[in-house]
Formats: structure tokens, sequence, C-alpha cells
């Protein structure tokens, strides 16, 4: 065999041809993603969203098949070094995605940068994932955590409180949450005159609940999510505080948590970057499509699975396939506008989403949008350097 039909033939092995054409090997893509703890469900829906946006491409971005290898990472950050590292070095992935909890995150981010290999974060606001830590093969298709503590910060402040009283889980998402909070709240002339937290993934809330009672804050201010975000928002019913002093949130507080919570949910004001009600013609046509493959209704997870793949697609199409060129693959999500059931985003210089942020209010069993409480929001890429 002479040197053209060698290198020919092990081009085709890789699924590759010459100068700029198409790649067409399969897509390896990492998912890491909780299947258990108060972050399962979480996990359940960045996945549906990220297959349907591939099953409404024919299965295929840019030409190439994707090929899934799956971990459950437990939202452990004890074990996410080593979970993604068999996802990297094992499983030979192309692109890792994922995960929920923001330290998982931050390690997943370290493999990334240690391997050179591709990450999108479907959800976890770690700050420092687009902020210290950002790389020019590291996106992220949700927000930060600063985003929506923030913005609720501005709401709260605008609506006349002054002393508010915080409580969250111990990790960066709670303590970020609550600082981009403060940020803002006390720019506005309010004061946080307590600042509560309980390690993460507990939910013994009582002993805080009382904290709470004695302090008499004119409002509260949380970042729960998941199972933990549908006890708490129960407990804090169930102590009789509902109706004293009002509970505000992060809006994971009471999304994809609504029919767990019933009535003690109803009223509540959050804040995030989807809403139920938007009524757009790209929302509706994603929240049917949702609905009719998985026979569920559609949360801010979905969309930032779905969101995840788009991008994807959008850079993969950008370099042909060939997720290898990594300068060109972030040129092209720089530039571009995704077009998200939540409205249409653009990525920042640190690859974070610029975004409205909703305020939204409970009713029934939907987080219904009742205005921009921030418009085009960016996180501020605090410690990036690309
Ligand atoms: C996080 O750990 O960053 C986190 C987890 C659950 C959410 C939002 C953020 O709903």
């Amino acid at each position: 065999m002479n040197f053209t039909r060698t290198t020919l033939a092990c081009a085709l092995a890789l699924g590759t041809t010459f100068a700029g054409a198409q790649t067409t090997a399969k897509l390896k893509v990492g998912l890491m993603l909780p299947a258990t703890g108060t972050f399962a469900s979480l996990g359940t829906a960045i996945e549906n969203g990220f297959r349907l946006h591939i099953a409404e491409q024919g299965g295929k971005l840019a030409g190439r098949e994707i090929e899934f290898f799956k971990v459950d990472d437990e939202s452990d950050p004890s074990k996410a070094v080593d979970n993604a590292t068999k996802l990297v070095s094992r499983d030979k992935v192309d692109v890792l995605v994922g995960t929920v909890h923001s330290g998982v995150a931050m390690a997943m981010a370290k493999v990334a940068k240690d391997t050179g290999t591709m990450l999108i974060v479907p959800n976890a606001g770690a700050d420092a994932v687009t902020g210290a830590m950002c790389a020019p093969h590291i996106f992220r298709s949700s927000f930060s955590n600063w985003q929506p503590g923030y913005a609720m910060g501005e709401v709260m402040a605008k609506r006349g409180h002054k002393n508010v009283v915080t409580i969250t889980w111990k990790y960066a998402a709670g303590d970020e949450s609550v600082r981009g909070f403060r940020e803002a709240f006390e720019k506005g002339g309010g004061k946080v005159v307590k600042e509560l937290a309980l390690p993460f993934p507990n939910v013994e809330f009582q002993a805080l609940l009382t904290e709470i009672a004695a302090a008499r804050p004119d409002a509260v201010y949380t970042f729960f999510a998941g199972g933990g975000a549908v006890k708490f928002v129960k407990d804090y019913a169930g102590a009789g505080l509902r109706g004293k002093i009002p509970l505000y949130g992060a809006g994971f507080l009471t999304d994809g948590t609504l029919e767990a919570q019933g009535a003690d949910a109803q009223g509540m004001f959050t804040t995030l970057h989807y809403a139920d009600s938007l009524n757009t013609a790209r929302d509706n046509a994603f929240r049917l499509a949702y609905a009719k493959a998985y026979k569920l209704q559609p949360d801010v997870y979905a969309v930032q699975g779905y969101d995840a793949a788009q991008m994807l697609s959008v850079g993969l199409a950008a370099v042909k396939g060939d997720i290898g060129k990594k300068a060109e693959f972030a040129a092209a999500l720089r530039k571009a506008k995704i077009d998200s059931p939540r409205g249409p985003f653009t990525i920042s210089n640190s690859h974070n989403p610029v975004q409205d942020i909703y305020l939204r209010e409970v009713g029934g069993k939907e987080n219904k949008s009742i205005g921009i409480a921030s418009k085009a929001l960016a996180d501020p890429g605090r410690g990036c350097r690309m």
C-alpha cells in the first residue's frame, strides 16, 4: 500500500475526509448527570431535552450519529473527578455534557481543562465555570448562580423590602445565589440581616425556620432545588410562616416541583430564565414536542438540556463535525443567537448565556411570567481570562 492509500485508509477509519470536508464517525457524548438523590428528576429532564433536539435533527448533528456514554454522578463532588475521567479516558468521549450540581461541575471543568475535552454545562451555575475556570472549550447553556439571585435582589428592593433573611444549602450554588442577591438588594437600599445555611443535601429545616420566625424579617430569599425545594416550601408553610413572611427564591424553588408542593407554593414570586406561560410560537412548539415524546410537561431543566444540544449543533455545523477545531467551534458560538424556548439568547465572551430573567408567580401548576425582571442580563464573568 503506498502512502496515499494508507493515509486515505486511516482517514476513512477515523471517519474523517480531507481538507475541510465532513467528519462522519459517530460523535461520542459523555452524559454525566444525577440519576439518584435530590436532583435525580433534574437529570432526567436535562437528558430528555438533549435527546429531543437530536431526535428533531433526525438523530444526527452535523452529519454525525450520536453515541451516548452515561454515568450517574449522584451529585457527589467527591466522586466527580473519577467519573469525568472515566468518560474521557476509558470511553474516549468527544464532548462532556453535565451536570446539575455546582461542585460536581467544577470538577468536570477541571478534567475538561486538563484533558482539552469539550464541555457543555446544562445546569450547574457555579460562577467559576464561566469565571476563573473559563476556557475556549467550556460552555454553559443554563445560567450562572449570580444571575437569578441578582435579578431577585433588584425585584425585592423595588418591592420595598428592607430587612431580609436568606436561607440555602452551604455549597457553591447556595453561596453564590445569595451573593448575587445581596449585591443587587443592598445596592437597592435593602439589608441582609442574617444568612442561614445547612449542608447539602440536608432537609432538616426546623431549627432554621425557628430562627427565621424569631428574626421577623420583611421577607426571605432562598435557593433550593429538586426534592429539597419541595420539602422546604412545605415545611415553611407547616411552620406557620407562609402568609406572614413572604418567601422568594431563585426560580428553581418552584420549577419541576409544583405538583408536589401544591397549595403551599401558590402565589410565590421567583426569578428565572424560563417560565411556563411564555406563549411564544417557539416555546409552544417545544412544549408540545416534549409532552408528546415524554408524556410530561417540560421545565427549565428540559430547556437547558435542549439548548445544550442546540449549542453543540451550532458549533459542530461550523466545523463540519470536526469537534477538534475548538477555536472555530467557539467562534461560531460567540456569534450565535440560540433559538431557545426561553427566548433567544447570545453567549458571552466567558461562554455563559446573556438572557432575560423573568419574574414569575406561581398559579396552579405553572410558574407564570409576569414580566421581565432583568433584560439581557450578563454574568460579570469575574476572573475569566481567555
Ligand atoms: C447547582 O448546584 O448549581 C444547582 C443545582 C440545582 C439547581 C440549580 C443550580 O436547580
